[in-house]
């Protein structure tokens, strides 16, 4: 069963920055970028588990605060020379409200 799950007002996340919301699968970041594009991972970065949410977005990736990875929104993987993949949740915007789906 998939779950749409209403998680902030779009304006309560900062561009270029990120809100963390607690579930059931753990902390999920939401990502906003600069062109209010709204992107959800799990807050752990494929490295070694780093906080993602704390990084900076840049265009459709966010760099992690730990050691300088670059992770893809929208894939959740790594991107140039390194490897892995973090968990992604769809998400969607209606009214100014964000949903993310938990499955
Ligand atoms: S924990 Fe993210 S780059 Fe090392």
């Amino acid at each position: 069963m998939n779950n749409w799950i209403q998680v902030t007002d779009l304006k309560e996340i900062p561009k270029l920055g990120s809100r963390i919301v607690k579930t059931a699968e753990g902390d999920i970041a939401i990502f906003r970028t600069a062109h209010d594009e709204v992107f959800a991972l799990r807050d752990a970065c494929p490295h070694k588990q780093g906080p993602l949410s704390q990084g900076i977005v840049h265009g459709t990736s966010v760099t992690c605060p730990m050691h300088n990875w670059k992770i893809d929104l929208a894939s959740g993987e790594a991107l140039g020379a390194d490897e892995g993949c973090t968990n992604t949740y769809q998400t969607k915007i209606e009214e100014g409200q964000v949903y993310i789906q938990i499955k």
